[in-house]
Parts: structure tokens; sequence; C-alpha cells
């Protein structure tokens, strides 16, 4: 079947739709704890980018598993294909010439790298945000860590189901001892520092 699907080339290419918005595109790959700030910094950074008229997306665990992944759980399998199918549409963002910024706990070192093959090497900045676990639970934005410690939540990530932290990421944030809007500046700068941006 696969044999008989053919890839058609585009017309306009990446580097035309780059030149047009006249920026780079990449994937700033949020990975961290729940409750660590990775959708609050992700939103943070698309405020600030798009204040600089820089084509900017958020692509958001939480909002993608109502929509695109609404079947998938979180055993391990599920989780492994959240993030195959997220790697894929960033991959198109990156290719329609915009920043995306995913913001999924993704906890498994290998599914990180899987995804990073899909990019050219300056495309996919993965972005440890760092906090410490106690304080991912104390934050408890949505509950859920309450209800995953008396048993109502089965394989919640921290607490019955684990997480790789990454080993040479491109950016680590800390958000436990930084404003959200001081983290976000560190991020616009590191895109300026590397060219994907101009100020
Ligand atoms: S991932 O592990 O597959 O990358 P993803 O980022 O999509 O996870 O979704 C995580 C969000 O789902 C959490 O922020 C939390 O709000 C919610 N959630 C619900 N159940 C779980 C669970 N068992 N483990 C972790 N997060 C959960």
């Amino acid at each position: 079947m696969k044999n008989h699907i053919i890839w058609h080339p585009a017309t306009i290419t990446k580097s035309d739709r780059q030149r047009l918005n006249n920026h780079k595109s990449c994937a700033l790959w949020f990975t961290g704890y729940s409750g660590s700030g990775k959708s609050t910094l992700a939103n943070e950074v698309d405020h600030q980018l798009f204040s600089m008229g820089v084509r900017s997306f958020v692509l958001d665990g939480d909002n993608i598993r109502h929509g695109l992944n609404k079947g998938l759980g979180f055993s391990k399998n599920d989780r492994i294909e959240n993030i195959r199918r997220v790697g894929e549409v960033a991959k198109l963002f990156v290719d329609s010439g915009q920043i995306v910024m995913t913001a999924f706990i993704s906890p498994y070192r290998e599914d990180r790298e899987n995804v990073r093959k899909l990019f050219k090497q300056e495309e996919f900045k993965e972005i440890y945000v760092e906090c410490p676990f106690e304080i991912c639970e104390r934050r408890d934005p949505k509950g859920l860590y309450k209800k995953a410690r008396k048993g109502e939540i089965r394989d919640f990530t921290g607490i019955d189901s684990p997480y790789e932290p990454p080993v040479d990421p491109e950016l680590v944030i800390s958000t436990h001892n930084c404003s959200v809007a001081k983290a976000a500046e560190k991020i616009i700068d590191y895109l300026v520092d590397e060219g994907v941006i101009f100020k």
C-alpha cells in the first residue's frame, strides 16, 4: 500500500516561506513535569514573539488531547504515539515557516530523540522546563496530583509513571526561581543568538 503513495514536492519551499516571514522556523520542544510551567512559558514566548511580528504557534498537551489525540491515554504506548504524532505536526509547522512550541510532558528520552531526528539539527531545540517535583506537586494547578495520590488517577508522571530528564538539552529553564516574563526573555534572547529571529 505504502509503495503506491508517492511524495508530492511542494511548489513553495520552506526557505521561500522563511524569507516572506523575515525569520527562520524551528520547533521549541518544552519538556517537564505536569505543573512545571511548560504551557505558561510557551504561551508567554508566543505572546512576545507575536508582538515582534514573528509567526508562532503553541501545541499544548492538554488541548491536543481534546482533538487530534483524543483517543490516547497515559500508558507507555499511548504516550509514545502522542509524542510521535505531535512531532510530525511540529515538523509541518516548521515546514510552513513558523516557530512552533510544543508543551508536552514527553517523559521518555527516546521519544524526544526520535522527534529530534525528524528535523535538521538547527531546527529542533529541546527546552527542559526544570522545576523540582515537590514544587510541581505543591502547585497542583489542576488538582490532578491530589487525585493521583488518592489513587483516582493511574500512571501519573512522577508518581507511578517515570520522567526521564533531558541529558543535553539546548536550554534549561528553571521556573521555581524566575518570573515567567524573565524566563520567556531568555528564550527570545536565545532565538536571536541562534539567528532564528532578528531583533
Ligand atoms: S505526555 O506524557 O503524553 O507527554 P501530555 O503532555 O500529552 O503527556 O499530557 C499531560 C497532561 O495531561 C498533564 O499536564 C495533566 O494535565 C494531564 N494528565 C492526565 N492524566 C495524566 C497522567 N496520568 N500523567 C500525566 N499527566 C496527566
